[in-house]
């Protein structure tokens, strides 16, 4: 298993870092026999898996729940878990307890949350601090969607452009151990990638970065019905699970399935008689 240290080593060396979502012990241990580098338990699980439009429903029970299955499930690969919607907005004190239980329940390695605002910078040095890496998360940032105005490119004027650059000095300073850089211009992410020691991690922010990151269900096509751009979908299991269901209704219904392979049989004589 990496540690920060050593995807530090891996942008100094120029070894490109990957990371794929996860939510459940299926998806991450399919994850892990892959050789992924590390594996995000993304707060997306409350649209991805769930069924929600945002991802602000999702609670720390949510994330500790979802944390759990991934930990049995890839428990040889570095695990980043997300903090999720208001669990570390309202006061520093409430923010160290979210954390504390998310990461302690979780076994995760690190924690991720969103943003450069004051606050966050302060936790972010905070649980640095008490020993929890943590991955700052700029650009897109989802929790934000309403303040934000939807979920678009950020960044591509020189106002914002400077801000992102500031912000991501910032989280560098306070701590950070990486930075998730979310649907932000090529070039800007290039600039701050060259400009921060951490490692950046790409999502919809160009080739530049240190590493990638993309939603398991996108690159797999799993229940997901569109994609967005900067997505590469590598299978459509959307296609073949449908198939594979049609079928086996089909098989239900026409009395195809269950066949004498995928039953159990016992000797005549020991069954008994019919009483009455
Ligand atoms: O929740 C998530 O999947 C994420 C990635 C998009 C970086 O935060
Ligand atoms: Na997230």
């Amino acid at each position: 298993m990496i540690n920060t240290s050593q995807f530090q080593q891996m942008k100094e060396k120029g070894e490109k870092i990957s990371m794929v979502t996860a939510y459940d012990y299926p998806s991450a241990k399919l994850a892990q026999q892959a050789g992924i580098d590390m594996i995000l338990v993304g707060d997306s699980l409350g649209m991805v898996v769930l069924g929600y439009s945002s991802t602000i429903k999702v609670t720390v029970d949510d994330m500790i729940h979802h944390g759990k299955a991934v930990a049995r499930g890839a428990g040889d690969t570095f695990i980043v878990v997300d903090m999720p919607f208001m669990s570390y907005h309202v006061s520093l004190e409430e923010s160290l307890s979210n954390a504390r239980k998310i990461y302690q329940e979780t076994d995760a390695h690190a924690l991720k949350i969103e943003g450069a605002s004051s606050d966050t910078i302060l936790l972010i040095e905070k649980l640095t601090e008490a020993g929890i890496p943590v991955v700052a998360h700029l650009g897109l940032t989802p929790q934000s969607v309403n303040v934000l105005g939807g979920y678009r490119v950020q960044g591509k004027d020189k106002q914002t452009a400077e801000q992102l650059l500031t912000d991501a000095l910032a989280v560098e300073a306070s701590g950070a151990a990486a930075l998730v850089l979310e649907c932000i211009p090529k070039e800007l992410a290039e600039l701050i990638t060259r400009s921060v020691r951490i490692p950046t991690i790409g999502i919809g922010a160009g080739a530049s970065c240190d590493g990638q990151v993309l939603v398991y269900h996108d690159i797999v096509k799993y229940g997901v019905d569109r994609v967005p751009k900067f997505v590469k979908s590598y299978k459509d299991n959307n296609a073949e699970i449908k198939v594979a269901i049609e079928s086996y209704i089909n098989d239900v219904k026409s009395g195809q399935f269950p066949g004498e392979g995928h039953s159990f049989s016992m000797k005549r004589e020991f069954l008994p008689d019919i009483q009455g």
